[in-house]
């Protein structure tokens, strides 16, 4: 299990300065903290859609979905823009680059209804409205360690990110939610939570690759649509990972140029249920494992890291 490579690639990291503040005890970057008096404030419509996950749990994948919904299977439309540019990223801003000078708020209030949105905020950080409008809202949960294993590749290659130090390190960090967004046993428990008062549909990335043709059509019952299936197999031919890895407007190549190094890591990175198994030693996996009991003993809510 051990793989000790990871600790030398994250030596060869360039140095970089993201700054680190906090809303309501939420790590943030220090940019995001400045916009953050108006994203609490922002208007939701009553027909948007939120999509909301912890980091790197399945976020673009399930976009890519519920956009190939929305246009009925037509390939070229999904292909209209960028992910990023499709589905405004309420909370993130930067003005570190040209490529992403729009804020999710900029895009989102600048795109006609019906809108899908994007957010990693833990349930507690929604913007009121979304509730008062009764949104319908889209959650997806990774299990941890994977979760935690492409985070930690994210950071290595994203310069809008903190520096994640090494492999040993980031674990803590991990587990003591010292992270942007903050802990993931917060985030997926506060959401699983919610599910019962509002109008959620919780999803699972290890349902999805398992059986994504079901998970899909969980998707379309939630958001009343229905597609033949004809349509319904080009979706699942579309959003596979190999499609998806080469398809410029998903993979990422076409936007964050610069802050984004895919020769470090590709965004795209292996889409798989237990890679965790290639970086955790023995000693990590222990240590985690007893620590992530205690963490989740106050919730019936339960993951596969295996399939
Ligand atoms: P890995 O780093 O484990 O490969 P997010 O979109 O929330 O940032 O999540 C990114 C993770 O989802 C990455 O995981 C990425 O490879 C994976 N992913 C993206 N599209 C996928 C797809 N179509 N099928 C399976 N996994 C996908």
């Amino acid at each position: 299990m051990a793989l000790d490579k990871m600790e030398d690639l994250s030596l060869k990291e360039p140095l970089r300065q993201v700054e680190i503040g906090e809303v309501e005890g939420i790590p943030f970057t220090k940019r995001m903290c400045t916009t953050w008096d108006q994203v609490w404030k922002f208007k939701a419509r009553p027909d948007d859609l939120l999509i909301a996950t912890y980091a790197k749990a399945g976020t673009t994948w399930t976009q890519e979905i519920v956009d190939m919904i929305q246009q009925n299977g037509d390939v070229e439309k999904c292909r209209r823009a960028t992910t990023y540019r499709r589905h405004p990223f309420l909370e993130w801003s930067t003005q570190e680059s040209a490529a992403a000078r729009y804020s999710g708020l900029e895009l989102a209030e600048a795109m006609p209804s019906p809108r899908t949105i994007k957010t990693h905020l833990p349930v507690q950080l929604v913007p009121p409205s979304f509730w008062e409008q009764n949104c319908k809202i889209i959650y997806v949960a990774r299990n941890a360690k994977d979760n935690l294993v492409s985070y930690y590749h994210f950071h290595r290659m994203n310069k809008g990110m903190p520096d994640p130090g090494t492999w040993e390190e980031f674990i803590e960090k991990f587990m003591t939610g010292k992270v942007l967004w903050g802990s993931w046993y917060d985030h997926v428990k506060g959401w699983w939570k919610a599910k019962d008062k509002h109008r959620i549909l919780y999803l699972f990335y290890e349902d999805m690759k398992e059986n994504p043709k079901q998970e899909i059509q969980k998707i379309l019952k939630f958001l009343e649509r229905d597609v033949n299936q004809e349509v319904l197999n080009k979706i699942l031919h579309y959003t596979s990972f190999e499609i998806m890895k080469g398809n410029p407007m998903t993979n990422y190549t076409n936007e964050f140029q610069g802050i984004m190094d895919h020769s470090v890591s590709p965004f795209m990175r292996k889409g798989v249920v237990g890679d965790w198994k290639n970086h955790f030693t023995v000693a990590q996996n222990k240590k985690f494992d007893e620590d992530y009991k205690k963490k989740m003993a106050d919730t019936s809510l339960v993951f596969r890291s295996e399939l």
